[in-house]
C-alpha cells in the first residue's frame, strides 16, 4: 500500500513528495517546546538518543502530568550503524518492603486510594537511570548538553496549557494535600489558569545533579536521601538501598510480521508488543483491504477481545513468572482466529477471564538524518502520578503501584480485575500497556506510539492496520478509535468519527457498543519513504503536540 500513500500525498493532500535531502529529521511529541528540544539537540550535532534524552527531560518538565524523572517507560531504540533493535527497560520497579496484600485492609480488601495517591502507590522510578544510558552507550554528547533545554525550561518556567490545567483539576485533591506538589503545580492551593507560567527550580536542580553526577545524582547522594526522606515522612516505604539498586534492563523486542511489514515492538514487562502482534496474527486469516467497515470492525474488535484476554490470563514481569512463548506465534494466532465468527460477535464470558490500568502517560517518535530511530512510550501512570512531590527535589512520584494486581479479582481504577501473574513482590515490575513500535518493509518505515492506558494496545493496533493500508500519518493520527479490551464486553467508541448507522451495524452482530464522552489518545508519529528519504510526521489533533520535519543546517 506504499504506492497508495505516495500517490494520496501527491494528490488528497497537494503535496509533492521531494526526494529528502540526508540532513531530515524528524521529532514528533506531546508538547512543542519538547519537539524544540529534540530538534535544538539535533541540530548541535547530536543523534536520535541526544535527541531522545532531550525530549524525555524536556516532558518531564512541560508535561508533568503525563511522566517524569519520577516515572518510568520504554525506549525503543533501532541504531543505524549495527541495524539493531533494542528496548531499553526504564520501568519503575516495586520497593524491597512492597508484599502482594500492600494494598488491602484488616478484611483483606483492596483500599485503592493508597495504590493512587501518595508515595506509597510509588514504584522506583527508571526515567534517570533512562537517559543516563541512553545518553552513555548511545548518544554522542555529553549529557550536560542533552539536558540543557529541559534545565532551561525548568528554571524559566512554561505556560501552562488546556491539558495541564485540565489535568491539574482532575488530581487537585491530591495535589492540594501535600505542600511541595502545591508549590509546584498549583497557585493559592487551585488550578492555574492556562497560561500562567510553571516554574520549578528543584527539578532544574535535580536535573543539574543528573548532568553532573549522571545515575549517581539521583539514585545516591543528597537527592536520593532526599527523596527516601520525603516519601518516608509521608507513609511511603523506599529505602536507600532501593534506589541505589535500580538498573535499567536492555530486552529483545517483540517481532512480528503482518502483510509483508515487520513489526518490531515492546516486550514484557510490558505487554504492548504480544498483545498487538497476537491480534495481527490472527488478522492475518482474514483479507481486510477487500471487506466493508464494518466488517472490518467486526473482526478487529474480535482479534482484540482475544488477544486481551490472553495478557490477563498469563502477562506478568518474564523475570518473575514463567510466560508461555506460544502468544506471538503464527500457528496460535491461527486457532484463535478460527474461534471468530465472521459475522456475530463472541461473548467475552465464552472466552472466559481477566485485564489493565492507567490513563496518562506521553509518547515520542523521532527519527535521523542517519536512520537512528526512537520510539519512547514514558509515564507516571494516572495525570500528574501519585500527586506527591518530594520536597527538596522538585521529583513527582509516580502511582505505577497499581498497574499491579493488587489481589486476585480485585478490580483496579477502570474497573478491572488482575491475577497471579502479575501480583505485587519485591523489584518486580508492573504490568503495562505501552506500546512503542516500528513497523517496515523495504519500502517504508512507521515509528508509532501513544498514550491511553489500556487502550493504548489496541489505538497503536489500529494505526498499524491504517499504515499498512495505505494511509497518511495526518490520516492515522486523527482516525476514530475503537477498543475492546475482552473485560468489560463491550466495544468502547469515541464521541466524535462514528455515525449511528455504523454504530447500529455493529450491534447487530451482538456487540455491546460503549459511546465515550470524549476522545482518547495522543499519538505521534512519523513515516519514512525508505526509497527516497522522504519523512512525514504528524501529532493526534487531540493533543497539544508538534510533529516537525525539517532539514538541519550543515
Ligand atoms: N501506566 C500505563 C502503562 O504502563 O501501561
Amino acid at each position: 500500500m506504499y504506492l497508495l500513500r505516495l500517490l494520496c500525498l501527491s494528490f488528497c493532500l497537494g503535496f509533492n513528495p521531494v526526494w529528502a535531502s540526508e540532513h531530515d529529521v524528524a521529532v514528533a511529541t506531546a508538547h512543542p517546546l519538547a519537539t524544540q528540544a529534540g530538534i535544538e539537540i539535533l541540530q548541535q550535532g547530536g543523534n536520535a538518543f541526544d535527541a531522545a534524552v532531550a525530549v524525555t527531560a524536556a516532558l518531564a518538565v512541560v508535561e508533568p502530568a503525563g511522566s517524569g524523572l519520577g516515572g518510568g517507560g520504554f525506549w525503543l531504540l533501532h541504531q543505524a550503524e549495527t541495524n539493531k533493535d533494542i528496548m531499553l527497560d526504564g520501568r519503575e520497579m516495586a520497593p524491597g518492603k512492597a508484599s502482594a496484600d500492600m494494598y488491602l485492609n484488616k478484611q483483606g480488601e483492596f483500599e485503592q486510594s493508597r495504590s493512587l495517591n501518595g508515595p506509597l502507590a510509588a514504584g522506583i522510578p527508571g526515567v534517570p537511570a533512562g537517559i543516563v544510558y541512553l545518553s552513555k552507550h548511545y548518544g554522542k554528547l555529553p549529557l550536560k548538553q542533552s539536558l540543557a533545554p529541559a534545565i532551561r525550561y525548568a528554571l524559566e518556567g512554561f505556560a501552562a496549557g488546556q491539558h495541564y490545567t485540565d489535568m491539574a483539576r482532575f488530581r487537585l485533591p491530591v495535589l492540594k494535600q501535600y505542600a511541595a506538589s502545591r508549590q509546584q503545580f498549583l497557585k493559592d492551593g487551585q488550578v492555574p489558569s492556562a497560561g500562567t507560567i510553571i516554574k520549578q527550580p528543584d527539578l532544574a536542580n535535580t536535573l543539574n545533579s543528573i548532568a553532573e553526577q549522571g545515575k549517581a545524582g539521583f539514585y545516591q547522594g543528597e537527592i536520593a536521601e532526599r527523596l527516601v526522606q520525603a516519601v518516608q515522612q509521608h507513609g511511603g516505604i523506599w529505602t536507600l538501598d532501593d534506589l541505589q539498586r535500580y538498573e535499567v534492563k536492555l530486552r529483545q523486542p517483540i517481532k512480528g510480521h503482518y502483510q509483508g511489514y515487520t513489526i518490531t515492538s515492546a516486550t514484557l514487562p510490558s505487554s504492548g508488543g504480544i498483545v498487538m502482534v497476537n491480534a495481527l496474527n490472527q488478522l492475518s486469516a482474514f483479507d481486510l483491504a477487500d471487506t466493508d467497515i464494518t466488517q472490518k470492525r467486526h473482526l478487529v474488535i474480535e482479534a482484540m477481545r482475544r488477544a486481551y484476554r490472553d495478557r490477563s490470563r498469563f502477562l506478568g514481569d518474564a523475570d518473575f513468572v514463567a510466560i508461555p512463548d506460544y502468544l506471538t506465534s503464527v500457528d496460535y494466532g491461527k486457532q484463535l482466529s478460527d474461534t471468530i465468527d465472521p459475522v456475530h460477535a463472541t461473548p467475552s464470558s465464552d472466552v472466559a477471564d481477566k485485564a489493565i490500568e492507567g490513563e496518562d502517560t506521553t509518547h515520542f517518535s523521532i527519527l535521523d538524518s542517519q536512520g537512528n530511530r526512537v520510539a519512547a512510550t514514558l509515564s507516571v501512570n494516572y495525570p500528574f502520578g501519585s500527586g506527591f512531590v518530594a520536597q527538596g527535589t522538585g521529583v513527582l512520584l509516580n502511582d505505577e503501584m497499581d498497574d499491579f494486581s493488587a489481589s486476585s479479582g480485585a478490580a483496579n481504577v477502570y474497573g478491572l480485575v488482575g491475577n497471579e501473574a502479575n501480583a505485587i513482590a519485591p523489584y518486580k515490575r508492573p504490568l503495562s500497556s505501552m506500546t512503542p513500535t516500528f513497523v517496515e518493509n523495504d519500502d517504508e518505515l512507521l515509528i508509532t506510539g501513544t498514550p491511553g492506558g489500556s487502550r493504548i494496545i489496541s489505538m497503536v493496533l489500529l494505526s498499524v492496520l491504517d499504515f499498512v493500508e495505505g494511509k497518511t500519518a495526518q490520516a492515522i493520527v486523527a482516525a476514530p478509535r475503537y477498543h475492546h479490551q475482552y473485560l468489560p464486553d463491550e466495544v468502547q467508541v469515541e464521541s466524535v468519527g462514528f455515525s449511528e448507522q455504523e454504530l447500529n451495524a455493529l450491534k447487530q452482530r451482538g456487540h455491546h457498543i460503549n459511546p465515550l464522552s470524549r476522545q482518547y489518545g495522543d499519538m505521534h508519529i512519523i513515516i519514512q519513504d525508505k526509497h527516497n528519504g522522504t519523512l512525514s510526521a504528524a501529532s493526534d489533533p487531540r493533543g497539544e503536540g508538534q510533529a516537525t520535519v525539517t532539514t538541519l543546517k550543515k
